[in-house]
């Protein structure tokens, strides 16, 4: 079975359905880009697996067990963390207590917790003290991501994490999540730079208004210029970078 597996799943803000049914899958050790235009769909899909918002039908299951009945602190303890649209970190707090908090759902921090997110983000490691709402943006988007990386969960789940950076920041931020991956956390990555996520994921799913429009290997998909032009609002030959957001 795959690590996470969403099968007909249907989300509803009041009488407004944003999913009708979706389906898609994750397996371990992947990076999967989930795609699509404004309003698509996709922080309602990351929000319903997280147990943030309850699915009005359709089943989640992650390691086997299914979650969508279940509460989302539970959820974090099964192993699954959420990195929401928009870096939601302590602003008055320093680095390290952010990163301590992100692992209060343990008894226990791991003893190597901070070792091992500092090993990833030298970058925080130096400015563990300095209060984490005086950090750039790049900066509050690595604490958002070293946070959920805390608790060493099997699947992250992120949100947008290169929303509103630079070039050079966009990209920094794309080797950390190859990076992640590569020491064993499995990557679920909601974008609108449809280029970078197609480049760094092994497959990719494009959701259009509520439903699965378009799935493949990543590969397959960046060459497919219909893709491009209709699924993710890029001009064909653009970058996804100059394309509206
Ligand atoms: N709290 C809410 N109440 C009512 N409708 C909502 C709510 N949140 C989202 N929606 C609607 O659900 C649909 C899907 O929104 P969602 O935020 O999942 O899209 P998205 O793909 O993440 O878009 P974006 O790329 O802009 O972040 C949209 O039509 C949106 O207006
Ligand atoms: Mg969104």
């Amino acid at each position: 079975m795959s690590l996470l597996e969403v099968r007909d799943l249907v989300t509803a803000y009041g009488s407004i359905e944003a999913l009708h049914g979706i389906s898609f899958r994750v397996e371990q050790d992947e990076i999967v880009a989930l795609l699509g235009a404004n309003g698509a769909g996709k922080t309602t899909a990351l929000r319903t697996i997280s147990g943030l918002l309850r699915p009005r039908s359709g089943e989640v299951y992650f390691a086997g067990e299914r979650i969508d009945t279940r509460p989302a602190h539970e959820i974090v303890r099964l192993g699954l963390t959420h990195v929401p649209e928009g870096r939601w970190i302590f602003s008055l707090m320093t680095v390290e207590e952010n990163l301590r908090l992100g692992a209060y759902v343990e008894r226990r921090l791991p003893r190597d917790a901070l070792d091992r997110v500092f090993a990833l983000f030298p970058r925080l490691a130096e400015r563990r003290a300095q209060v984490a709402g005086t950090l750039s943006g790049g900066e509050q988007q690595m604490l958002a991501m070293a946070r959920a990386l805390m608790t060493k969960p099997r699947l992250l789940l992120l949100d947008e994490p290169s929303m509103g950076l630079a070039p050079v920041l966009v990209r920094l931020i794309f080797q950390k999540i190859s990076d992640i991956n590569r020491e064993g956390t499995t990557v679920l990555l909601v974008e609108q730079n449809a280029n970078a996520a197609l480049r760094l994921a092994h497959r990719a799913y494009c959701l259009a208004n509520g439903r699965v429009a378009l799935e493949g290997p990543a590969a397959e998909l960046a060459r497919n210029e219909a893709v491009r032009q209709a699924y993710l609002g890029i001009a064909a030959g653009a970058s996804a970078r100059d394309g509206p957001r």
